[in-house]
């Protein structure tokens, strides 16, 4: 039987040249063959055929694709493609789904998990924004339904907040609305990792001093955090509602409803990094072996 053939592209900044570096390691001492380096914006695509670094894409047995910073429209484009013809990590449809805030709230709240109230609306639809800003005890954020590190995302906070901040946004290029409710917390989050339907690890983070958003790249730090019982069991619910094989998921402390809400669900969540490893965030190699247990089911073509 010739060896199975993993193709992989990952991010290389924050330890992720390093991590790369042990799953090939970890996936070649089982016998299982692997191409680095298949960025797919630098691809092309035939009748025949979808390549990458020489590499014919489609004939790869497993593709894992892990790198969320440097997506580009044509490289999701041949993802897709690509989906229909080799096993990918994770999987496109999956993956789609949690690129996409509205999508995915919807799809959670569907599958009975506590999710953030939501309002998607035409940019235009001024009424509804104005009832369900006072419904809502006039409290919102807008948020980019694609957006990623707390970028682009307002706040709105206040009877009159409201008022001067609509004409703007009716003005601005924006598609729609997508709206959610600020749910009152303590400035801190849970981020979970669940891999193939198993629980893998729990850090937090905390919003710096005058921001609402814990995200690093808006000044949170990520501090040891042990997860409880419904933690685990929400965020297990998650990963399985959004059918990512590989998941990060990001709760608050609904300090009035006084139960956890899941925030996002993230589909390429990151390793710790070498300076938060020094912190104590110890699950990189665990992750790394759950992921290459993965990898071998896929590739064996047996389920869960
Ligand atoms: N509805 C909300 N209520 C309160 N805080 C929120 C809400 N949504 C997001 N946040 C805060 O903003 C951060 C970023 O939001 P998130 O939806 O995860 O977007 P991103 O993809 O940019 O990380 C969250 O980690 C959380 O701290
Ligand atoms: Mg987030």
């Amino acid at each position: 039987m010739s060896k199975k053939l993993v193709g992989i592209w990952m991010y290389q900044n924050g330890g992720g040249s390093k991590i790369e570096k042990q799953l090939k390691d970890k996936l070649l001492e089982r016998d299982i063959d692997v191409y680095t380096g298949l960025d797919l914006s630098r691809g092309y695509a035939d009748s025949i055929g979808i390549y990458c670094n020489q590499i014919k894409m489609d004939s790869l047995d497993l593709f894992f694709s892990y790198n969320a910073g440097e997506q580009t429209v044509y490289q999701m484009y041949l993802l897709e493609q690509l989906n229909m013809f080799t096993t990918t990590i994770n999987s496109f449809d999956a993956f789609k789904l949690t690129e996409d805030k509205f999508r995915t709230q919807q799809v959670l709240r569907k599958s009975g998990l506590p999710t953030t109230e939501i309002l998607l609306c035409h940019r235009d639809d001024n009424n509804r924004v104005q009832k369900i800003f006072e419904y809502w005890e006039h409290r919102l954020i807008y948020k980019p339904v694609d957006g990623w590190g707390g970028v682009g995302m307002v706040k709105i906070e206040g009877k009159q907040s409201l008022d001067f901040v609509l004409p703007f946004m009716n003005k601005a290029d924006l598609r729609f609305f997508y709206l959610e409710q600020y749910i009152p917390n303590d400035g801190t989050d849970f981020r979970v990792d669940v891999v193939d339907g198993r629980y893998l690890s729990c850090y937090g983070r905390r919003a710096p001093k005058g921001e609402w958003r814990t995200n690093i790249s808006a000044g949170g730090n990520v501090f040891l955090r042990e997860p409880n019982d419904r933690i685990i069991e929400l965020s297990l619910k998650a990963a399985e509602a959004t059918g990512l094989d590989i998941a990060g998921i990001d709760l608050i402390y609904d300090l009035e409803q006084e139960d956890y809400r899941v925030v996002e669900v993230n589909g390429i969540p990151a390793f710790a990094t070498p300076d938060q490893q020094a912190q104590g965030l110890d699950f990189n190699t665990k992750k790394i072996e759950c992921i290459v247990d993965l990898i071998e089911r896929k590739l064996n073509g047996a389920s869960r």
